[in-house]
């Protein structure tokens, strides 16, 4: 069971950025929590935080993974691109964000991903990624 995980732009500066809305935890922290429910789950993750939309696109294609958790950020509301790249790779996909995004600015309600994803998962911070994993395997199981 191999899952990527692709965190978008901007989530580098966990920790530091907007923490009210984002959190105190760095990436490298959230990273580690993952890697740690994934070896309890016998998870085989692969994580990369990419801020360009053509190496998340690049990353989405190389294709060494049977389910894809993908935090697009910002890209989330404007690509279309990495919207193709899923359909075009067609394996199983889950949309995670941190914060609620439909409580969020009006831009921040429409994801060109949440059709083409099995799931989202929104609003839970760190734990979105959790549970998210979770999801994964439940997927892979079946
Ligand atoms: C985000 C929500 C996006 O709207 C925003 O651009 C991000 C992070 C989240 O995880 O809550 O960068 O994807």
């Amino acid at each position: 069971m191999r899952v990527l995980i692709i965190h978008g732009p901007n989530l580098n500066l966990l920790g530091l950025r907007e923490t009210s809305i984002y959190g105190i935890k760095s990436l490298e922290e959230i990273n580690n929590d993952i890697l740690s429910l994934a070896a309890d789950l016998g998870i085989d993750v692969r994580i990369l935080q990419l801020n360009s939309e053509g190496e998340i696109i690049d990353a989405i294609q190389e294709g060494a993974y049977d389910a894809l958790i993908i935090n697009p950020a910002a890209y989330t509301h404007t690509s279309i691109a990495i919207r193709d790249a899923l359909l075009a790779v067609g394996k199983p996909s889950i949309e995670v964000h941190l914060s609620n995004i439909y409580r969020r600015e009006e831009f921040r309600r429409k994801s060109f991903m949440a059709d083409v994803a099995v799931g989202q998962i929104s609003g839970f911070g760190p734990v979105s990624y959790l549970l998210a994993l979770r999801a994964a395997k439940s997927i892979l199981s079946k």
